[in-house]
């Protein structure tokens, strides 16, 4: 990982502009905050921005729990294999491997991901797949056939300008039953009035019974670029039990 050094010109852009929050990268480069993409491309500057000078906390949140409903479930995580949905640099299949998690599979959108997290977490995933939850097609669940998976972790990818309701349920559907899951959501978007947000789409969830809930709870996800606080909501959860499956 770099030297924090490198990133004596990276400062933070305020406020927000219509279309989101901005850094300056030095005094002649400003990127969108979610121009990952750019962002992975530079060794540690994700985690500079977003863990430390945005102080994110949404991949600790979403690991410790998905761990407690591994426990909570009775299972050994020595003995699963985890997807990480919107697996980013790796932060999340780090902290679940030091747990004691087995295996961790990352998924991403972005091939840029991909590489950032092989190059900067090298041996934390047993396989790091490029693919986007929101398409219904198969090729996803083809990629991830051979793994097995038996849990989900996922934090900061759901919501806002990342995966819509359709990717959580998509992913859930790639997990068998009595599956631990964790994944963090953010706040704005769970307004159950919203037809289209993730606050109908766990209802629904619940309400079909593909998800149990097990822990629900808000936390400070990170500060906005002028420092004001951003709320998400931790879910932890099991895959349906094939008794109240449907
Ligand atoms: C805020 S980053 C979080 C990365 C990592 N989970 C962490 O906490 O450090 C969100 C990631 O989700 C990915 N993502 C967004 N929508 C996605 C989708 N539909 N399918 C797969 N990945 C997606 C983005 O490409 C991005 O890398």
């Amino acid at each position: 990982m770099a030297d924090v050094d490198v990133f004596a010109g990276v400062r933070l852009l305020g406020p927000p502009e219509a279309d989101g929050e901005y850094i300056a990268l030095n005094d002649h480069e400003t990127v969108h905050l979610h121009e990952y993409a750019r962002i992975y491309a530079v060794p540690g500057l994700y985690e500079h921005v977003v863990q430390e000078l945005l102080q994110c906390t949404s991949p600790q949140v979403a690991a410790a729990g998905f761990l407690r409903a591994v426990e909570r479930l009775g299972l050994e995580p020595g003995g699963l294999t985890v997807l990480d949905v919107g697996s980013g640099t790796g932060l999340v299949g780090e902290l679940v491997r030091g747990g004691g998690v087995a295996r961790v599979v990352g998924v991403d959108a972005l091939p840029a991901a991909r590489e950032a997290a092989l190059r900067d977490r090298p041996g934390v995933y047993a396989d790091y797949v490029i693919g986007d939850f929101q398409r219904d097609d198969d090729t996803l669940r083809e990629a991830l056939r051979p793994y097995r998976l038996g849990g989900l972790v996922s934090a900061g990818a759901f919501g806002g300008t990342h995966a819509t309701p359709r990717a959580l349920e998509n992913a859930l559907a790639l997990l068998p039953a009595d599956a631990p899951v964790a994944f963090t959501l953010d706040e704005r978007w769970m307004d159950e009035s919203d037809p289209e947000g993730f606050g109908v789409a766990v209802a629904k969830a619940v309400a079909e019974g593909s998800l149990e809930v097990l822990e629900r709870s808000r936390f400070q996800h990170r500060v906005t670029t002028t420092g004001e606080p951003i709320f998400y909501e931790l879910i932890v959860g099991r895959t349906a039990s094939p008794a109240s499956e449907g």
